[in-house]
């Protein structure tokens, strides 16, 4: 087996040359500003290591990303009640779309997808206040990462609010068919700053660990959540979890992932590691161009594609 390390500083400092790595997001102004030239990664092992390379320490804003955190923690405050108000099944559409929710009577095909998403956040308000569960949303990443100082940009927030007219669109129009329970400015509230939580690759590849080895922060670690629960998010991570590209990224890379906006990508490699990469550029689905590459080519030298 190839030397991890060197495999991970071969592909920074290759990557670092390209000139072709997309768009940075232009629809959220402050997304917009992020200089599009850097590039981190980060993987934490079953051995307890963090590798980094690149920009690993320089924060961004996880985005998308966040709904796997959100959904874990939904599952866990209303459990198998969640999957009755979202699916599990990839949508094939853009990851702000609102097409099948008229004929799926408001139900979102899955929990990655902005309108899943909202439902989950909405779940997160069961006998809670907005800041309530943004702040157990926060309490939960500084633990599974084992770090304090991870924190919300309110200016991304604010940034994410006065532009989110989709998401306002797919919170009414889920709320109309009793999808969402609460009240609309809530849920979009939650929504809104979990995607501006600002993390650095090393901090992400840290908080992907309980996912990696089967619900513990390492293989005998102590116990996040079941193993069972575990392996579903990792699952539907790779089902949905790069929008209308999750057959693409299942293809290049195998691994289960998570893409933001942002331009990062939590990794999962299962029983091996868990793998942060971060590059602002995106295609066109919303993915980050270099980042996908990064994960290509270190599965591929590391062989650990789940297939
Ligand atoms: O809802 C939005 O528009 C963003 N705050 C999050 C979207 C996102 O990261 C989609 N991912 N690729």
């Amino acid at each position: 087996m190839p030397d991890l390390t060197s495999v991970v500083e071969d592909i920074a400092a290759d990557l670092s040359t390209r000139v072709e790595r997309g768009q940075v997001a232009s629809y959220i102004p402050m997304l917009a500003q992020v200089p599009i030239g850097q590039f981190g990664i980060a993987v934490t092992t079953a051995e307890g290591e963090t590798i980094t390379a690149g920009d690993a320490a320089v924060p961004f804003s996880i985005q998308s990303i966040s709904k796997v955190f959100t959904l874990t923690l939904a599952l866990g405050k209303i459990g198998d009640e969640l999957w009755a108000r979202v699916g599990k099944e990839p949508s094939g559409n853009a990851f702000n779309s609102i097409v099948q929710l008229e004929a799926e009577r408001g139900i979102p095909r899955n929990p990655f997808i902005n309108a899943g998403a909202i439902v989950v956040a909405d779940a997160m308000l069961a006998g809670a206040q907005p800041r309530e569960a943004l702040g157990a949303i926060l309490r939960f990443l500084r633990f599974v990462a084992d770090d304090e100082t991870i924190t919300i940009d309110e200016a991304v927030a604010r940034s994410e609010k006065e532009t989110g007219f989709r998401n306002t669109a797919l919170a009414n129009y889920m709320r109309a068919f009793g999808v969402i329970q609460h009240n609309v400015e809530h849920a979009l509230g939650v929504y809104f700053h979990q995607c501006a939580i600002a993390m650095t690759c090393r901090q992400l590849a840290m908080a992907g660990r309980y996912l990696a080895f089967s619900g513990r922060l390492s293989p005998s670690g102590p116990r996040v959540v079941a193993a069972e629960r575990a392996r579903r998010i990792a699952a539907l991570m790779l089902t949905c979890g790069h929008y209308d590209g999750s057959g693409d990224f299942a293809f290049r890379v195998g691994l289960p992932g998570k893409s933001g906006v942002g331009g990062g990508i939590l990794a999962i490699a299962p029983g091996k590691a868990s793998v942060s990469v971060w590059s602002p550029g995106l295609d066109r689905h919303g993915n980050s161009v270099l980042g996908s590459l990064a994960l290509e080519r270190l599965a591929k030298a590391m062989r650990w594609s789940v297939f």
